[in-house]
């Protein structure tokens, strides 16, 4: 690492050396006219790697991931994939260079079926769809076995595995997840940390956004801690779990955040 200055090292700590397939560079993005929500984000992703975002709520990682896939304006920074320029390329252009995107909520048709889902992560290249969809039902054969079920009437752990194969369906080199744990028992949850390591062993590289902030540590090669639009701390994900500031600023906090959550929620209502 002594050709790396001071500061790439502690922005990207314990990242692979050579040159990244993603990265992005002090992005600045937001809502509204003169409000940033992220304010100079570093994030690197090298190939093979499954690295994870964590921070408490409202730290900007969905932003950061609608960021680098187009869906909020970068109005400083770059992202760049394969040392190619890509910042506010468009989310359909993005697709066909290969970066996948599964939305936190609203992710799959549930009107449809599985099979007309999948068909739908792959508009841009219908003619590959045995070819995809044999890779799909090697990795969820449950898919396989269940294509004609409505998506409507899948569980949310299911509905998830739709969602990631529908975006598999483009053949994507990175894969971003926001929160594809959210809203399921720890078991449906165990399962959807099960299936982002498959799919990062069959050769994706995966961006993570989680809430469950230690299960996201465990299972990533790397991980960054955002807060406030900024990049805290990363690190190889078993040091910072294990690290006691990031033990007491981030996963006490979201600890706290989910028990502030819970007991907000009865008295949310002014008027009552
Ligand atoms: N569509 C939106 N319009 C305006 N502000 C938004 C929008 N989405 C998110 N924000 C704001 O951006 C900040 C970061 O949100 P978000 O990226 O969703 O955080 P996280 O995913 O880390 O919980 C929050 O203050 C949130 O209120
Ligand atoms: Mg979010």
């Amino acid at each position: 690492m002594s050709t790396t200055t001071a500061g790439d090292v502690a922005v990207h700590r314990g990242a692979p050396e050579g040159n990244p397939l993603l990265a992005a560079t002090d992005v600045f993005a937001g809502y509204l006219p003169g409000v940033d929500i992220l304010n100079g984000c570093n994030l690197v992703v090298h190939p093979g790697e499954l690295v994870g975002i964590i921070g408490p709520n409202g730290a900007g990682k969905s932003t950061l991931l609608k960021a680098l896939f187009g869906l909020v304006r970068i109005r400083e920074g770059s992202v760049t994939l394969k040392d190619e320029d890509i910042t506010n390329h468009r989310a359909d252009s993005l697709v066909r260079r290969g970066v996948g995107f599964v939305p936190q909520t609203n992710n799959v048709f549930p009107s449809l079926s599985i099979e007309e889902n999948l068909q739908m992560g792959l508009y841009q290249a219908p003619k590959r769809f045995e070819e995809r969809f044999a890779f799909i039902v090697d990795l969820f054969p449950t898919l396989g076995d269940r294509r004609k079920q409505r998506a409507g009437s899948l569980s949310g752990g299911e509905r998830q595995m739709v969602a990631m194969a529908r975006a598999l369906m483009m053949d994507p080199s990175v894969l971003l997840l926001d929160e594809p744990s959210a809203g399921l028992s720890p078991v449906r949850q165990d399962e959807t940390f099960i299936r982002t390591r498959k799919i990062n062993k069959a050769g994706v590289s995966v961006v993570i956004v989680e809430q469950n902030a230690r299960r996201a540590l465990q299972i990533c090669d790397r991980a960054y801690v955002l807060d406030q639009g900024r990049n805290a701390y990363s690190g190889p994900g078993r040091e910072l779990m294990n690290d006691p500031k990031v033990i007491e600023l981030y996963l006490g906090t979201l600890a706290a955040d989910v028990e502030a959550a819970a007991s907000a929620a009865p008295t949310a209502e002014p008027e009552a």
